[in-house]
């Protein structure tokens, strides 16, 4: 079978997948994240590793006998993990989620000679969530660390590390340190060198399929795996996932609703990004490049909600996800002119704006919880039309909506992402295992299973569809026009 492990920012999943491609076994380990400031968001390397542990042995245990013949890589982009020389980490992971480096990006913007010169050079502006940023932050903030930072690697290239010994990334996760020439898939050496940054520290760059290493006899002890088993580049998650749910020709979209929210589509040219606004990055597939929009909040919203309420409830958190969603389909579609502005944790696209802040915009007396849980639903789709519309210079279709993560579990939510894009929404087989299912696909493509990525695209299956309701196609549209102007408003 061909083994997928994502590192992701909740947890960490592992998916066994057989030449036919169906899913064998799926497992899952969970892990915190570190908010010691405000703003702040850490994680301990450390934790990934014990995760993706557990969850490889889970999911082999439940497949007695199984031989693993590829393993693929998936995780959490843009976290900055600093190594020494001998490896050793030195600090806490700076997670893709952390906003404390604005000052730098600013600087770093500057001096690649403002952002129409940086998007000449990477096709992306340098955003607060991008590894390039991070690195620049420790070198003013933590000098004495900085010094001894031999290698800076993204979450998933620490596990490869870990697991073949060998230090390397792949073109998508390169593509997200915003020091990356996305047009031509290579490290853009001139920005960095001008930036002052010393380009050994970044990893070797392959294309996503190629094998760079294998399990080491160490780590297959630890992983519960045969020493030798090739391990592919892989791709960052919100890129391969895309792949995972089976996109990866132009022409359908493809929606995650897990801590991030992202919209995605793919593309068969390095398009121009729109002013910046979205992220262009090399795709899986060699001839494919990727465009999306992410928002720091997903289905992480209704999580925090439902914090909110288990503490009014019975002080100990006690309420379900599922009693909150179906509060919320108490409420009329548009939730009685209710509005949320999904900016938690401030704002990536359309609103590049780590100050952007979140916000009930239009309550009065006759709104209940029940209303208040659905804007919030509503809302994170509402930001998923709103990345669409940044990029509509893109062309992109609308045939139909691939979803996925956590949130896709809610028919509720899928639903109303059929009625607010007003197009049929989809999920497709194993889409629960976040990038482990697109990994899992890239370790097959890489060891010649399948030819290239659109084969191994064509064999996802559906399995769920919400078509949409074309009467609410003007509540929707009037409450999404209201969404629309607010931020500026409120700024
Ligand atoms: C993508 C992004 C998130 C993270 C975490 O740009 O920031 O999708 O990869 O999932």
């Amino acid at each position: 079978a061909l083994l997928g492990i994502d590192v992701g920012t909740s947890s960490c999943k592992a998916l066994l997948l057989d030449p036919s491609s169906q899913v064998l076994a799926t497992h899952s380990a969970d892990y915190p994240v570190l908010n010691p400031h405000p703003g702040w968001s850490e994680q301990d390397p450390e934790c990934w590793i014990a995760g993706a542990q557990a969850a490889v042995r889970g999911a082999l245990s439940k497949c007695p006998g199984v031989k693993i013949i590829a393993i693929g890589l998936s995780g959490q982009m843009h976290g900055l993990t600093p190594l020494d020389k001998d490896h050793t980490v030195l600090r806490p992971a700076i997670l893709w989620n952390d906003q404390r480096n604005a000052d730098e990006v600013a600087a770093i913007t500057e001096a690649a000679g403002g952002l129409e010169s940086l998007l000449a050079q990477t096709n992306n502006p340098m955003l607060t969530g991008y590894t390039g940023g991070k690195i620049a932050w420790m070198r003013r903030h933590e000098p004495e660390l900085y010094p001894r930072m031999r290698h800076a690697l993204n979450p998933k290239d620490y596990l490869r590390l870990r697991l073949t010994g060998e230090v390397a990334t792949e073109v998508s996760d390169a593509s997200g340190t915003g020091l990356f020439d996305v047009r031509n898939r290579q490290w853009a050496r001139p920005l960095i060198e001008r930036l002052g940054i010393d380009p050994e520290i970044l990893p070797p760059s392959h294309e996503s399929d190629v094998i760079t290493g294998r399990v080491s006899v160490e780590a297959a002890e630890a992983f519960g795996l045969e020493p030798g088993i090739p391990v592919v580049g892989g791709g960052g998650d919100a890129v391969i996932q895309t792949l995972g749910s089976g996109v990866i020709d132009p022409g359908d979209l493809q929606t995650t609703l897990g801590t991030a929210g992202i919209l995605a589509a793919a593309l068969d040219t390095p398009a121009v990004n729109p002013k910046g606004r979205v992220q262009v990055f090399c795709n899986i597939a060699p001839d494919r490049w990727h465009a999306m929009g992410v928002s720091l909040d997903g289905a992480g919203l209704l999580t925090w909600f439902q914090a909110i309420a288990g503490e009014l409830a019975d002080g100990a958190g006690n309420v379900t996800i599922e009693k909150l969603v179906e509060r919320a389909s108490k409420s009329p579609p548009g939730a009685r002119g209710l509005v949320f502005l999904p900016y938690l944790s401030g704002g990536r696209c359309p609103h590049p704006d780590p100050h952007a802040r979140g916000a009930f915009v239009g309550l009065t007396r006759r709104h209940g919880d029940a209303d208040m849980v659905r804007s919030l639903l509503e809302g994170a789709v509402y930001g998923l039309r709103d990345m669409y519309d940044a990029m509509a210079s893109l062309g992109l279709g609308r045939h139909r909506i691939v979803t996925s993560g956590g949130g896709t579990r809610s028919t509720l939510w899928r639903q109303m992402q059929a009625d607010i894009f007003g197009c049929d929404v989809v999920t497709t087989d194993g889409a629960e295992a976040g990038g482990a299912m697109g990994a899992a696909m890239v370790a097959g493509i890489g060891v010649g299973i399948w030819a290239d990525a659109s084969t191994a695209a064509r064999l996802r299956r559906t399995e769920t569809r919400c078509s949409f309701n074309p009467e609410l196609q003007e509540t929707y549209t009037r409450m999404f026009t209201i969404y629309q102007s607010l931020y500026p408003l409120l700024r």
